[in-house]
């Protein structure tokens, strides 16, 4: 079915093949991985206990985390997910355990060669208020060092990288919307071409629906980029779209599960996990599952020009009280058993029209919307205005029962 992360950033991928931008910001590096086989990221029985508090804010932590994928760290507040973030650039350090990035003991290195390498983007964002969006965007490349034509080349790049005008370079931050300080924010921490991107409820200060244009530019992005990222979200929701895998954190740092968002749904490890992930698990899934990985079926179509005992006749077939006219790829509409009655031609009075039309490209869940609401209690499926077939609530129970 293909429901892994991979299927996700496929998604994201061929999206993004749209765009004409390519990121070539080569900076050599230190943080890279050595092997394939190596994690970019590996947390080795890490523990931190703060002063003057008698309970590990985390206890006992083991997690890899290899290149190139997004891994996001969910659970309740206070569970030790800002504090694993943050021993990973040491801004903590840890009280036990081992670091280590592209196989190096983040300890060995010093912390401020490692932010230098790491970006960080955090929900307050913390763009410095008295310099331009350009002058955010080139902090880093500025203390590494780079001369000023390669930096004002890489703030343009940068800018469109995240879908802000150039004309923003030149305003300042309080002149912007949030969202579009929190895509500088992403700007400023890929500045210098890290491989690893820390991120720490970034989203959270925005509202709902530039949160989700924001998840979806993530996903966008990382498809470009390709770096490895640890996302830290109390959110189930914006952990299930946005991981590739997901590590599901109790208090104390305690792993409860780690794997991809499906497997997570499919078979929770623990009742902790059950809980969180709340009592729709099965509709969640099929926000996984794109359209493109089942079956669609013809259903129940006749030819214009069809006899209503053609029509009928189908409808029996299919099982259904209606039924669609069209050819091949094109649907002109469909006709309600009762609308045929005193006909002879199914072409001898109107056809109603699919409303809720479902894009190829969309996932199992916006079917299911469309069976539950639709007269036909069918999800029609189109590639703009090419009929591609339908999915009925039978299917969509048997992929939730895999
Ligand atoms: N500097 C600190 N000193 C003492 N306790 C802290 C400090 N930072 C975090 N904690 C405690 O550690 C636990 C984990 O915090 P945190 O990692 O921020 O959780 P999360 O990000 O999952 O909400 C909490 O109980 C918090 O109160
Ligand atoms: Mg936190």
């Amino acid at each position: 079915m293909g429901l892994s992360g991979s299927s996700k950033t496929s998604t994201a991928r061929s999206m993004a093949n749209q765009w004409t931008y390519s990121d070539r910001a080569g900076t050599g590096n230190a943080l890279s991985s050595e092997t394939m086989s190596e994690p970019m990221i590996r947390l080795e029985h890490v523990s931190k206990t703060f002063p003057g508090t008698a309970e590990p804010a985390v206890g006992d932590l083991s997690l890899d985390i290899h290149e190139g994928e997004i891994v996001v760290l969910v659970g309740p507040s206070g569970c030790g997910k800002t504090t694993t973030l943050k021993m990973i650039n040491r801004v903590i350090e840890p009280t036990s355990g081992t670091i280590s990035i592209g196989g190096r003991d983040a300890a060995t290195v010093a912390p401020h060669k490692l932010r230098l390498e790491i970006g960080y983007v955090i929900q307050q964002i913390g763009l410095f208020p008295h310099k331009t969006i350009g002058q955010n965007i080139a902090t880093v490349p500025r203390l590494l060092g780079w001369d000023a034509g390669r930096i004002a080349e890489r703030v343009d790049e940068l800018i469109d990288l995240v879908g802000l005008g150039q004309e923003m370079g030149d305003r300042y931050p309080s002149e912007l919307s949030g969202g579009q300080q929190q895509r500088v924010g992403v700007a400023r921490a890929l500045a210098a071409d890290p491989p690893v991107l820390l991120m720490d409820e970034p989203f959270g200060a925005v509202d709902p629906i530039v949160r989700a244009r924001l998840q979806e530019e993530l996903l966008r992005l990382q498809a470009r980029v390709q770096k490895t990222i640890v996302f830290v979200t109390h959110d189930i929701d914006e952990a299930i779209q946005l991981g590739d895998r997901v590590a599901l954190l109790n208090v104390g740092g305690v792993l409860e599960q780690y794997g991809p968002p499906d497997e997570l749904l499919r078979e929770p490890a623990s009742e902790f996990v059950a809980q969180f992930l709340g009592s729709d698990r099965g509709i969640k899934r099929l926000s996984l599952i794109p359209i493109s990985s089942v079956e669609l079926a013809r259903g129940p179509v006749v030819a214009p020009g069809s006899t209503v005992l053609e029509a009928r006749r189908v409808m029996e077939v299919y099982a259904t009280d209606w039924v669609a006219v069209g050819e091949g790829r094109r649907i002109d509409g469909w006709v309600a058993a009762d609308d045929l009655d005193g006909r002879e031609g199914i072409d001898d009075g109107p056809l109603r029209v699919f409303r809720t039309r479902i894009d190829a490209g969309g996932t199992l869940k916006q079917a299911l919307d469309a069976v539950i609401t639709t007269r036909t209690q069918v999800a029609a499926v189109f590639d703009g205005d090419s009929y591609l077939g339908m999915i009925t609530a039978d299917q969509i129970n048997r992929e939730i029962r895999r």
